[in-house]
């Protein structure tokens, strides 16, 4: 039936004694991509999008149930069109490059309802090289100040049953192992218990976003949403049979509703990146082009930068976040005797700021500084009980942040909230006062834990407000938010780069304590074509001791070679050296993390394959100097890369990190083979992965 009405509209014969209206249309700027509006007999609107003559997505209907209203889905008429091109280039005060292309092709369609109360529509639409994005704006109403959205049902007609690579539409947390099956196989509630999580909630058939798909003839989409602003996150519902999508927004048990907003106001974008290669999917640059401009101004006070941490040994058990060990205690004494294995000590911490200072890392994460941690995971009761200014007594906050610097390394904070934000939300001026007054201009914040209050959801509405007050109290002092337990990128770094990076995906953490084992070998290139299509990743890489002497069941998937190209592939202006500093003694390995840049100019993505392997090269902004990071699922293959993107001219020492002949990450993960040859833009350069391995280089520009 919906592709009957497709055929109809491009033959272009509508009947004009119908109410159903000509298409409107809005094309990419190279032609390639199309978005297709129209109403229906009945008034209902629908679109379609084209990509190079094919439909890649069929008639899908728009419209919205409301709380006290009428649905929104019909009876409209077309009051007005406009369209409009922009092209323009803007910079990114740090990321994946410098300069960033903004080209696309606007529609704007007006719509009115034919029937009393005659509310008003509009929606946006944007055509865009590598995909396209709409958007609805509620218009001022007579009569009505603000909206109860019950539902948001816009869809995505696919037109083939693509291989996806998905994670359910959990409404609480996304560090879900990826699944790849067919549409039709997606099945979300076969997740609903996991061992692992502290927290998930999946009432519907749904996935997350981004969530990315390919078609038989290699084509490729992706779909997420862009410019997240006080509404709820989306989930997308899958029908099997239909191959139909449907948004599903992430509610709230307190309020009965999934958004109110006062009017006018515009919902955040739904977005499609199409692409008919893998690669270029990470080069699209979207999501951020869809988000406003940078409203921070001068940023300068952060800069890019690796760290280390106390955190990877907590997260082995050998040393706790507690000083007096999990006890319900209320609120913290100080006659409480310590466990005498609390990590956060002010002796080990200078022996962090030492390995940073020597190794060319600018930073050091300290959780389990603050008290509180006595009634962490597991309290339901956890309002009032972290404390953001009050270190433990064995930890010496002023005088660790004056030996920090000192030594030339910054303390990154820690908040971990325990998922209760209104106790964050009372302290955060005086949180960041105390940062802003110590210099410190980042903060790791984490939200472990069903929200409290009981009924709000992670990615719903009430906690995407909450995360957003965050970020713009935190810009108020200067200060840079990477957030664990997040909600997911939008973009909104264009708009607020002090949200530097986030989790939101299974990260490196779970290799230590996972039921599981660990992430499997191909968990990483299909992160690179889906969460990473959001944003940056704080994935913490740099594991060297690969395989957990400590922990009998689990390990790393990975060899010592792919933990390197990790620092090139995942992108983040924050990247850690995660493992113990006495594991990266007398490794040379290590080098490659001294040398890696951290803020780029350019990124190019050579090559990959959802789920299989990819390599990416990218220009350091300050030297010049390129990066390349290469990695493979757990088949071992070649990869042939041309050099044609360096420099004219000029010659690079390249030393490669690759795996040794005999490594593979199951059994010999630490095998690596170092290597120094002379490169320039005409060389051609083959290097074998292993199973679940990988390869980095460095190419340093001679003084020629
Ligand atoms: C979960 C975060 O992902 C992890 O990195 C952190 O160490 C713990 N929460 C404690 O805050
Ligand atoms: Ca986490």
């Amino acid at each position: 039936m919906k592709k009957t009405i497709t055929l109809l509209l491009l033959i272009g014969s509508i009947l004009s004694c119908t109410k159903e209206s000509t298409p409107l249309s809005v094309t990419s700027p190279n032609g390639s991509n199309s978005i297709n509006f129209h109403l229906s007999e009945d008034g209902s609107p629908y679109y379609f999008v084209n990509h190079n003559n094919k439909i890649v997505i069929d008639s899908s209907s728009m419209g919205f149930d409301f709380k006290d209203q009428n649905a929104l889905k019909s009876n409209l008429n077309i009051i007005n069109s406009t369209a409009k091109t922009v092209n323009e280039t803007w910079e990114m005060p740090w990321g994946e490059q410098k300069e960033v292309v903004n080209h696309y092709n606007e529609l704007v369609v007006e719509l009115e309802e034919a029937v009393a109360p005659n509310r008003k529509l509009n929606i946006y639409f944007r055509a865009y090289n590598d995909g396209i994005g709409f958007r609805y704006e509620f218009m001022q109403q007579h009569g009505i100040d603000s909206i109860i959205i019950l539902d948001e049902n816009t869809e995505f007609q696919l037109t083939e049953d693509y291989t996806s690579w998905w994670i359910p539409g959990d409404w609480d947390i996304y560090e879900h192992l990826y699944n790849t099956t067919k549409i039709s196989e997606i099945d979300a509630i076969s997740k609903r218990n996991n061992a692992d999580l502290k927290q998930t909630y999946i009432p519907e058939n749904a996935v997350n976003t981004p969530v990315t798909m390919r078609g038989e003839d290699g084509l490729h989409l992706s779909f997420h949403e862009a410019n997240l602003t006080d509404y709820a996150g989306m989930t997308l519902k899958v029908d099997n049979e239909s191959l139909l999508l449907t948004s599903e927004l992430v509610g709230s048990g307190r309020s009965g509703y999934k958004v109110k907003r006062e009017l006018p106001f515009k919902t955040p974008w739904r977005t499609v990146q199409i692409a008919d290669k893998a690669s270029e999917l990470i080069e699209s640059k979207l999501i951020v082009n869809l988000n406003e401009p940078n409203k921070l101004g001068d940023v300068s006070w952060f800069e890019p930068k690796k760290y280390v941490g106390i955190w990877w040994e907590m997260h082995l058990g050998k040393s706790t976040w507690d000083y007096a060990g999990s006890q319900d205690m209320g609120t913290f004494t100080e006659d409480v005797k310590p466990t005498g294995k609390h990590g956060a000590t002010t002796e080990n911490t200078k022996r962090y700021i030492d390995f940073a200072s020597e190794n060319n890392i600018k930073g050091v994460l300290v959780e389990g500084w603050n008290t509180g941690w006595e009634h962490w995971v597991g309290f339901e009761d956890r309002e009032g009980v972290f404390d953001f200014i009050t270190p433990y007594p064995d930890y010496d906050l002023e005088g660790l942040n004056k030996y920090a610097k000192e030594k030339g390394v910054e303390i990154i904070m820690h908040h971990e909230t325990s998922a209760a934000p209104r106790t964050y939300e009372q302290q955060l001026d005086t949180a960041y006062q105390l940062m802003n007054k110590l210099g410190i201009h980042s903060v790791k914040t984490g939200y472990v834990g069903k929200i409290i209050p009981k009924g709000e959801y992670h990615h719903g509405q009430w906690m995407v407000n909450h995360y957003r007050k965050v970020l713009e109290t935190a810009a108020k002092y200067n200060v840079a938010i990477n957030a664990h337990e997040p909600i997911k990128a939008t973009g909104l770094r264009r708009t607020y780069p002090n949200a530097i990076s986030r989790e939101g995906l299974r990260g490196q953490e779970f290799n230590a304590w996972s039921a599981d084992g660990g992430n499997p070998a191909e968990h990483l290139p299909i992160v690179a074509f889906t969460r990473m299509l959001a944003g940056p990743i704080d994935f913490t890489p740099g594991v060297f001791d690969i395989e957990l002497p400590t922990k009998e069941n689990n390990r790393v998937s990975t060899t010592i070679a792919q933990q390197l190209a990790l620092y090139v592939v995942i992108y983040s202006p924050v990247q850690m050296a995660s493992d113990l500093p006495e594991n990266y003694e007398n490794q040379p390995a290590l080098q490659f993390i001294r040398d890696v840049g951290v803020d780029w100019d350019q990124t190019k993505v050579l090559n990959g394959e959802v789920g299989d392997y990819v390599t990416i090269a990218r220009k350091e902004r300050k030297t010049g100097n390129w990066f390349i990071g290469g990695i493979t699922d757990e088949n071992a293959r070649e990869i042939t890369i041309g050099f044609d993107f360096l420099d004219d001219g000029t010659d690079y020492e390249a030393i490669i990190y690759k795996d040794a002949e005999d490594a593979h990450y199951k059994n010999n993960p630490t095998a690596i083979a170092i290597e120094n040859i002379n490169i320039d833009k005409g060389s051609t350069l083959t290097v074998p992965m292993a199973e679940g391995g990988g390869f980095a280089i460095s190419l340093i520009k001679k003084n020629n």
